[in-house]
């Protein structure tokens, strides 16, 4: 079969699957089958298909239209410019949490932070990024799930970091000293809520990275309680919350310098709690 024709089958196949973007996956999925860019697909359009990257591909494109994601498909996906290694046992990273990325590093350039601790890393993706940019910072990622643990592992190997540290660990339950930066993307879901999510990310995303008990503010209280015996003086608290969370937030954080950051659909996206006067 042709690429183009394939291209064509690939499309009406997704056509009325709800959650897929037909036009883009089935290029992106044959570019990736034949690890070529996807201008290959148009100046090599007439190119024969063997039979092993058909079978692939319409395997691939069956998974996708029962709702797969395609990041846990091919294992891996980007975050802030860099290739991470995923699995269905982790969250995949959302493009909302590159603003916990922009925040920490503002934080970073503007203070001396010596110690950072991730509560619930899920694939790693903040840590390992943070980690990458900032050697001479000591990096702690703790979950309390062993796949993610072992994902994150796997992205700081691919990586070849050495300044971070991964511990399993319920909350703080592990935890010893104090840190520069206590950091968090706790999950934040109302359960009540959890049902209405749609089905890519309710049947095929871990529930114990979506679920932040009745008023999905479970994690946020559990850390705050915390945060006094681990932040150091000076320390900066920073969520990742829901766009509807902010003020929750602030009420929580009545001990802290609380500033709020919006993403870039202008939706509060991220809190910082600096403790301190
Ligand atoms: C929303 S995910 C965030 C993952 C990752 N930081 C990201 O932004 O993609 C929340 C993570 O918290 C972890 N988690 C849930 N309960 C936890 C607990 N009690 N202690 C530590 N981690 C927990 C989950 O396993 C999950 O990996």
């Amino acid at each position: 079969m042709e690429i183009r024709v394939a291209l064509k089958e690939g499309l009406n196949y997704l056509e009325n699957s709800k959650y897929t973007n037909p036009f883009f996956e089935v290029r992106l999925i044959l570019s990736r089958l034949l690890d070529k860019d996807m201008s290959y697909l148009i100046s090599h359009d007439k190119e024969n298909l063997n039979d092993d990257i058909l079978n692939e591909y319409f395997n691939i494109l069956n998974r996708r239209k029962n709702g797969e994601p395609l990041q846990y498909i091919f294992g891996e996906t980007e975050f802030y410019g860099n290739t991470f290694y995923i699995d269905e046992n982790v969250l995949i990273p959302r493009d909302d949490t590159e603003i916990s990325i922009e925040v920490l590093n503002k934080i970073f350039k503007e203070n001396n932070i010596k110690s950072f601790v991730e509560i619930g890393s899920g694939s790693g993706i903040v840590s390992v990024t943070m980690a990458n940019i900032y050697r001479d910072t000591k990096f702690t990622a703790v979950d309390i799930s062993d796949y993610a643990i072992k994902n994150t592992l796997k992205n700081i190997k691919r990586y070849n970091l050495e300044n971070i540290e991964v511990l399993k660990s319920n909350l703080f339950e592990n935890i010893t000293g104090k840190y520069d930066i206590i950091y968090s993307n706790p999950p934040y879901i109302r359960t009540d809520e959890i049902e209405k999510l749609q089905v890519e990310v309710k049947d095929y995303e871990p529930m114990n990275a979506l679920d932040g008990g009745i008023d999905g503010l479970y994690f946020y209280r559990e850390i705050i309680k915390s945060a006094k015996e681990f932040l150091s003086d000076d320390g900066y608290l920073v969520f990742e919350i829901g766009h509807d969370q902010a003020d929750d937030l602030k009420n929580l954080l009545k001990d802290y310098n609380v500033e709020v950051i919006k993403d870039l659909s202008n939706r509060d996206r991220v809190v910082i709690g600096k403790k301190g006067e």
